[in-house]
């Protein structure tokens, strides 16, 4: 069975430049012969995280639904702004909500063994690389083996073209590259992982 990725960007902006690299990317990972599943948060709007709201409701259906998605995936690719030289509420929501039990589940079982690719795109100098820093050590403290390979595009209002590729052809290479790599190590992974198993 091919290696399943779940891809997303970290907003929910219809011209989101987070969502063009995951885009990009994407198709990389498809390259590699992955079977890639995008999801947009724009489609899965979520409250933002209150334990009083969780102990009197449950989980609200998209953060099951989110749940969901996750733990039939192997691989997450993500792209996502920096605001203020960090994660985006919207993606940091999103893992929080995730990373709830629900009765029966093993902890963090969205999060152990998987893992994740980071990029980031920003109109700015430094492309977002700040709030990457964050993005990672979030993701590796909830046990997501999080790849060294990363990449930040400055200047995104100059950067792409009209079908969202990147005009800069090794800019464009190395986002693509990014994807490939997330499954060949999501493989990887995932084939020691059913050894120690057996
Ligand atoms: C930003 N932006 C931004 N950019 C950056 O490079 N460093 C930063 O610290 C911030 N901070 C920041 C805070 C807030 C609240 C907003 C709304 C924006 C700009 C941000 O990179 C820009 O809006 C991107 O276009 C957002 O990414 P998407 O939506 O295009 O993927």
């Amino acid at each position: 069975t091919s290696t399943k990725i779940l891809a997303f960007a970290g907003s929910a902006r219809r011209d989101s430049f987070n969502k063009k690299l995951v885009k990009i990317a994407t198709e990389g990972a498809r390259g590699a012969g992955a079977e890639v599943t995008y999801l947009d948060f724009r489609d899965l709007p979520l409250p933002l995280y209150d334990e009083d709201l969780e102990e009197a409701e449950g989980l609200p259906a998209n953060a099951r639904k989110l749940k969901e998605l996750m733990k039939a995936h192997q691989g997450f690719l993500i792209a996502c702004p920096e605001y203020n030289s960090s994660i985006t509420p919207l993606l940091k929501n999103a893992i929080d909500w995730a990373s709830r039990p629900e009765p029966g589940e093993p902890s963090l079982v969205c999060f152990k063994e998987k893992v994740a690719v980071l990029m980031s795109a920003s109109p700015g100098g430094l492309g977002g690389l700040r709030g990457l820093v964050h993005v990672r050590s979030i993701l590796g403290n909830i046990g997501v083996l999080v790849l060294p390979d990363q990449k930040a595009i400055g200047n995104a209002h100059q950067a792409f073209d009209e079908n969202g590729n990147l005009k800069d052809e090794s800019q464009q290479a190395t986002i693509l590259q990014l994807g490939n790599k997330l499954v060949t190590m999501t493989a990887k992974l995932s084939s020691s992982i059913e050894m120690s198993w057996s």
